[in-house]
């Protein structure tokens, strides 16, 4: 049995294959809590009702000694994840000693270190079922609308978000870059199979230490063929709507170990507010920051503007100075691009980037030279203007960033497995 079978098995004498969590004798009574990945069992081990082989092995367990349990299943609603098993017998797989871990407290960088032991703990245990269960609402939701999966290259010969945080290596003599974004790629998909998104792992050389950044991160990018911008924000609130429900339906146990106060999250429904970028200037002024038309916003700004709202909110129209080179200036202002952020509420900024994207050959070409880009490594990104080409958008989203909302965590390091971060590349 899995334990996060145990509703189905309660009466049952079962076998639990895991690990020792944690540990505690009084007397005549040994509680040990064992892990099996899907959850934790707490085990009695009474000396009365077992061997004393048996008792004598449940004494000398440690943490994270990994045992074959047997016993059967009760419901306990004061155990941890509300059964308990009265444990008959014990095998030992493999005793462990000296776990460098201990349940009291470690500093960050000692944990850091020990990202491949760490990942054992109840808390990183919970953080990373959450992930899981944000990518996988994810991919359901375009798969539930009709949306075509495809995967986006790697290794690149051109940049897509700017030449400063570009990883760059050798390619049997030529210059490649790994990839920052699968977006243009996923333009060309759009115009073959009209509805498409990549999810896959994105890099930057972000030379930054922020608790927003990582080196590397996941991103589902979704790109759509006709579609407008305002179109796109509702496709955006419509996903991310959905991705709350999902997780507060399937991740209650998860929520209440990182105790998470889901409150702010229930108020996560459609539509989102939407802030035009000179309204978010005066804003931001008018709260103590100094800041005008053309500025980009650092994470202080976002926090602030972020903070203003309960709900997510896009704040869109910068100006397109500040904005990739494919976006699509407005027509009615073309000082800035019809783009927008989603930043997402409690002060964490950032989740989203998104546009409607350049369509028109001349115009776009214009772009990439006000941007010095060698325009040799894009002439296929060109030719989709020159063939059938439609007004498009789509949006990327981040998958750390939005677990950082969603757990409310302090820093991304611990949104993903093994982190990347600045000149850290241990585990
Ligand atoms: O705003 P960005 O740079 O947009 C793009 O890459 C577009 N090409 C996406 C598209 O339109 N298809 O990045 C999108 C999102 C950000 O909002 C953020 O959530 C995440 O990717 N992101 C990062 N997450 C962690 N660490 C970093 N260094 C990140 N850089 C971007
Ligand atoms: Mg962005």
């Amino acid at each position: 049995m899995y334990i996060n079978e145990a509703k189905d098995n309660v009466g049952k004498f079962v076998e639990i294959k895991g690990w020792v969590y944690n540990m505690r004798t009084s007397g005549k009574i040994v509680f040990v809590l064992v892990r099996d990945g899907t959850g934790i069992m707490q085990c009695v081990v009474s000396k009365n009702e077992v061997s004393e082989d048996t008792f004598e092995k449940a004494k000398r367990l440690t943490q994270e000694s990994s045992v074959i349990v047997r016993g059967t299943v009760r419901e306990e609603k004061r155990a941890p994840f509300g059964y308990e098993l009265d444990l008959k017998e014990l095998e030992i797989v493999h005793l462990t000693q000296d776990y460098p871990i201990t349940p009291k407290e470690h500093g960050v960088g000692f944990l850091m270190e020990h990202r491949h032991l760490w990942l054992r703990s109840k808390r990183q245990w919970a953080i990373l079922r959450i992930r899981h269960r944000i990518a996988k609402s994810l991919r359901d939701f375009f798969d539930s609308r009709g949306f075509t999966l495809i995967d986006a290259p790697i290794l690149t010969p051109a940049a897509c978000e700017g030449t400063t945080t570009l990883f760059e290596t050798d390619y049997f003599g030529e210059k490649a870059y790994l990839s920052q974004s699968g977006q243009l790629y996923m333009e060309a998909a759009a115009m073959a199979f009209g509805k498409v998104y990549c999810f896959g792992p994105a890099f930057r050389a972000e030379k930054s230490k922020t608790r927003r950044h990582l080196m590397e991160f996941w991103m589902l990018e979704p790109e759509v063929a006709y579609l407008t911008f305002e179109e796109n924000l509702k496709l955006q609130e419509e996903m991310v709507s959905y991705v709350i429900q999902e997780v507060l339906k399937h991740c209650k146990t998860e929520l209440e170990i990182i105790e998470r106060d889901i409150k702010p999250l229930e108020k996560v429904v459609p539509p989102f507010p939407r802030l035009h970028y000179r309204d978010a200037i005066e804003l931001l002024n008018k709260k103590g920051f100094n800041v005008k038309f053309g500025d980009d916003f650092g994470g202080d700004e976002e926090t602030a503007l972020s903070n203003e709202f309960e709900k997510p909110v896009f704040i869109h129209h910068f100006p397109k100075e500040i904005k990739a080179f494919y976006m699509q200036p407005d027509p009615d202002d073309p000082e800035t691009v019809l783009a927008a952020d989603l930043l997402a509420p409690e002060g964490y900024g950032e989740i989203i980037g998104g546009s409607q994207r350049i369509h028109d050959y001349d115009l776009l070409l214009k772009r990439m030279q006000e941007n010095n880009l060698p325009i040799e490594n894009y002439q296929w990104y060109l030719d989709l203007r020159k063939y059938g080409t439609v007004p498009h958008s789509g949006f990327g989203i981040g998958l750390e960033r939005t677990l950082a909302w969603i757990a409310k965590l302090p820093h991304v390091r611990e949104t993903i497995p093994f982190p990347r971060m600045l000149e850290k590349i241990y585990p």
